[in-house]
């Protein structure tokens, strides 16, 4: 199992935005979270690599086990996030850095990488990813899918175990996010763990292997791929319709 998240409640002040949440991901799937927006999926997806600490609850993932009851030494995230990575909506570059520049920081620092090997990995995942004609451009000179293409690549430097996705085609043009399918189908056959959230759900019947439905910070219905023909919950079968 690659994620177990028991029970977890989170509240920002007296707004509580994840009710009881409970769910498993084996190792190697792709779990999509779906649902309308403020449903609670990109607090969740921060929950699970300790951007934000659930107010209590438990949390398995990439083999760490947090009890959200109990304070979180620092390290401890910081740990975490080296086996969980996140890709953001907003690409979030570092614009006065180098695409390669941006790739090889956090293997250098984070992991004591020596530098001319971190360079060569990230030669290696830009041309995995097509991007290695980019490797010295800045990230501004670059498309919105392309700067999309190159966080990714910048989070595989870390060889993740589980790779989180906030709505990662939102700003993306319909062939581009083609592309990122064909990225996440791809990494699924590496056998990383994959979560991923989207409202759209065309873009989720591609690249699913389970599904998360979520409304109003609670689960409504997880199921397979086959939730997408024949959903279990009235609600996620409205939301499929509308
Ligand atoms: N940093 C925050 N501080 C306070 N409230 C927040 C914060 N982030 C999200 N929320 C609230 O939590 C609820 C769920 O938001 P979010 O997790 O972003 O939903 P989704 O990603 O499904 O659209 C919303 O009511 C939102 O206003
Ligand atoms: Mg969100």
């Amino acid at each position: 199992m690659s994620i177990q998240a028991s029970n977890i409640n989170k509240f920002y002040g007296h707004n509580q935005v994840l009710h009881d949440v409970s769910f498993t991901c084996s190792t190697g799937d792709t779990l999509v979270l779906l649902g309308p927006s403020g449903a609670g999926k990109s607090s969740l997806l921060r929950v699970l690599n300790l951007l934000e600490n659930a107010t209590d609850g438990e949390l398995t993932i990439a083999d760490n086990m947090f009890d959200f009851s109990k304070p979180i030494a620092e390290q401890k995230g910081l740990a975490l996030r080296r086996k969980v990575g996140m890709v953001f909506q907003q690409y979030n570059l570092w614009p006065h850095k180098t695409v390669i520049e941006n790739l090889i920081e956090a293997p250098i620092k984070v992991l004591g990488v020596a530098k001319t090997v971190a360079k060569q990995q990230a030669l290696d995942i830009l041309t995995q990813l097509q991007l290695a004609d980019k490797a010295e451009a800045w990230p501004l000179q670059l498309s919105g899918g392309q700067q999309q293409r190159v966080a990714i690549a910048r989070a595989l430097m870390m060889k993740p175990d589980v790779l989180l996705f906030d709505e990662p085609t939102a700003a993306l043009d319909p062939e581009i996010t083609s592309q990122i399918v064909t990225i996440i189908k791809d990494l699924s056959g590496t056998g990383i763990t994959q979560v991923v959230v989207t409202h759209e759900v065309d873009f989720a019947k591609k690249i699913a292997s389970h599904i998360l439905y979520m409304e109003n910070g609670r689960i409504v219905e997880h199921g397979s791929h086959a939730s997408f023909t024949t959903p279990k919950t009235p609600q996620f079968a409205e939301y499929l319709n509308h």
